[in-house]
């Protein structure tokens, strides 16, 4: 079942086409890669899947919601991790879980709840009373990341969640993708690291608001010639 559709789904800056006649469709439960340069069009596409920025032309619909439309409904049913993590700095960990707690809806018992579930599974226990300026980079995306699930979203967008990250606190954020999407919940999220195609269960790859290839790690690799995907990849960031 595809919960995430778009139709020549465009986003225009002026004369700049960020997002140009995007055509996707994304299954229950996948990982989708959004893989492309600096300035290739990723984040002005995710941003318009959360019903955060109107297309300029063409549609889409995220969970049988349609992103123009419908765009409250659907920011209610996603989780949303930004590509600059966003936290309230000068408060502790504890606050800002209790302060997104409050903006999804839950009240302070459902919060509670909630966290004593994530606290263990994320390791964020020692945390809790730090303030969020005092993280590490490492820990402030796993905060961001726990934000993004605190309300059990069905659908998941991450921008580049384990960019800037070292190599085991990206393994450790993939563990953690990899638990949300075993429970059903289907992700998008965009990376710059080749590596990290290989743990999505599809890609798109993006250049200049375009798709320019799309399949599963294992088929791109396959026609993409003798260098397979790292040649595929190399060509999207000249
Ligand atoms: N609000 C905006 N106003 C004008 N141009 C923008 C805006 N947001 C993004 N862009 C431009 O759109 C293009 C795509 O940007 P973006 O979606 O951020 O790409 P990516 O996430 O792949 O790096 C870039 O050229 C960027 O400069
Ligand atoms: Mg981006």
């Amino acid at each position: 079942m595809n919960v995430i559709y778009t139709d020549r789904l465009s986003k225009h800056f002026g004369s700049l086409k960020a997002v140009d006649q995007v055509s996707i469709s994304v299954r229950q439960g996948e990982i989708m890669g959004l893989l492309g340069a600096n300035g290739a069009g990723k984040t002005t596409l995710i941003k318009m899947l959360c019903g955060m920025l109107p297309p300029t032309e063409g549609t889409g619909a995220v969970a049988g919601y349609d992103i123009v439309g419908q765009a409250t409904s659907i920011r209610h049913r996603i989780g949303y991790m930004n590509q600059s993590v966003s936290l309230l700095e000068n408060l502790r960990v504890s606050e800002n879980i209790e302060f997104y707690g409050k903006i999804y809806g839950m009240n302070k018992r459902e919060i509670a709840a909630r966290w004593e579930e994530l606290e263990d599974l994320f390791k964020m226990g020692a945390h809790r009373h730090k303030l969020a300026s005092e993280l590490s980079s490492g820990w402030r995306q796993m905060l961001a990341f726990v934000i993004a699930v605190f309300h059990n979203p069905k659908t998941l967008f991450l921008d580049e969640p384990t960019s800037g990250l070292d190599p085991l606190s990206r393994f450790e954020m993939w563990e953690q993708i990899y638990r949300t999407a075993y429970q059903g919940t289907t992700i998008i999220m965009s990376t710059h690291y080749l590596s990290e195609a290989w743990y999505c269960d599809r890609l798109i790859m993006m250049e200049n608001g375009r798709v320019t290839a799309e399949g599963s790690p294992e088929h791109l690799n396959e026609i993409s010639g003798k260098q397979g995907l790292g040649q595929l990849f190399l060509m999207q960031q000249k």
